[in-house]
């Protein structure tokens, strides 16, 4: 693994449990094989290091969920594999997995910490390493597209097979239309019962005229998201553009 041998430090997993979102049951399981089995059909042959975005329309439909697990079953299958939380302004990858969220990318990507430091390596399997986000920067967007980005990201690929990294939703923020120079594709996950066909739709345009090439899409919690769910759509969206949008506007 060169650099990342003398990673110190260590994340322990010991259930599935803590990876795979709890409410999951052995046909979800059973779904991120098949979405990692679809994925070696769309990736370009030659490819040496799949490097992976996860997006989605908006907040709450599953792109962190989705990222850790598909990263997790592509580890299981003997991959060496990278998960990035580049949710900058609403990091949750270090909350799900139980692990501190700094330092992490946007401390390398401001150039204070080496490649390996922000690296965390799970105890459950060592070919399966996790990059927080770090702390909240003034500029995520800008880092996100940065030449030390794309630097990183080319470091970072000669020692993995797979790069997977959450990203922010494509409707509220351009972060995930910024790095998409530097990355193979994305994924985009849609929650059934919950994302809105509009919402969709604009999703879709944004990443037609940034020329990302989408890999394939996620259907997150096909069936079963009225219930539970479906009673705080309006409050995640709400929550989700009121932090976003203040960003922006400070951005400005
Ligand atoms: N298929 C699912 N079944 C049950 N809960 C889910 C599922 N997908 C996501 N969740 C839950 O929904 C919430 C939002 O998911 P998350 O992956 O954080 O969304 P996003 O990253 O798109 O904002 C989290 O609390 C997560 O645990
Ligand atoms: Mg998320």
């Amino acid at each position: 693994m060169g650099i990342f041998n003398k990673s110190k430090k260590i994340m322990s997993v010991k259930e599935n449990e803590k990876t795979l979102h709890r409410n999951l049951k052995f046909t979800a399981t059973e779904q991120y094989k098949l979405l990692r089995a679809n994925l070696s059909f769309t990736l370009p042959e030659d490819c040496e290091c799949a490097i992976i975005g996860v997006t989605s329309a908006m907040r709450g439909e599953g792109k962190s969920t989705t990222a850790v697990n598909l990263s997790y079953v592509l580890a299981e299958s003997g991959k060496r594999v990278l998960l990035i939380d580049g949710d900058m302004r609403l990091p949750s990858i270090a909350r799900k997995m139980k692990l501190s969220n700094s330092p992490g990318l946007t401390d390398l990507l401001k150039g204070e910490e080496t490649i390996q430091m922000g690296i965390f390596k799970s105890s459950q399997l060592n070919n399966w390493y996790i990059m927080p986000a770090g702390d909240l920067p003034p500029n995520p967007s800008e880092l996100l597209g940065s030449k030390r980005m794309a630097n990183s990201l080319k470091v970072l690929s000669a020692n993995f097979d797979y790069i997977i990294i959450d990203l922010p939703p494509v409707n509220i923020v351009s972060d995930a239309l910024t790095i998409s120079k530097f990355i193979t594709g994305v994924i985009v996950v849609v929650r059934e019962d919950y994302t809105e066909k509009k919402e969709l739709e604009t999703c879709f345009r944004q990443l037609k005229l940034s020329d990302v090439k989408v890999l394939g899409c996620v259907i997150n919690e096909s069936k079963n998201g009225k219930g539970s769910y479906g009673k705080y759509k309006y409050k995640r969206y709400y929550k989700y553009y009121k932090t976003y949008g203040n960003y922006d506007s400070a951005e400005t």
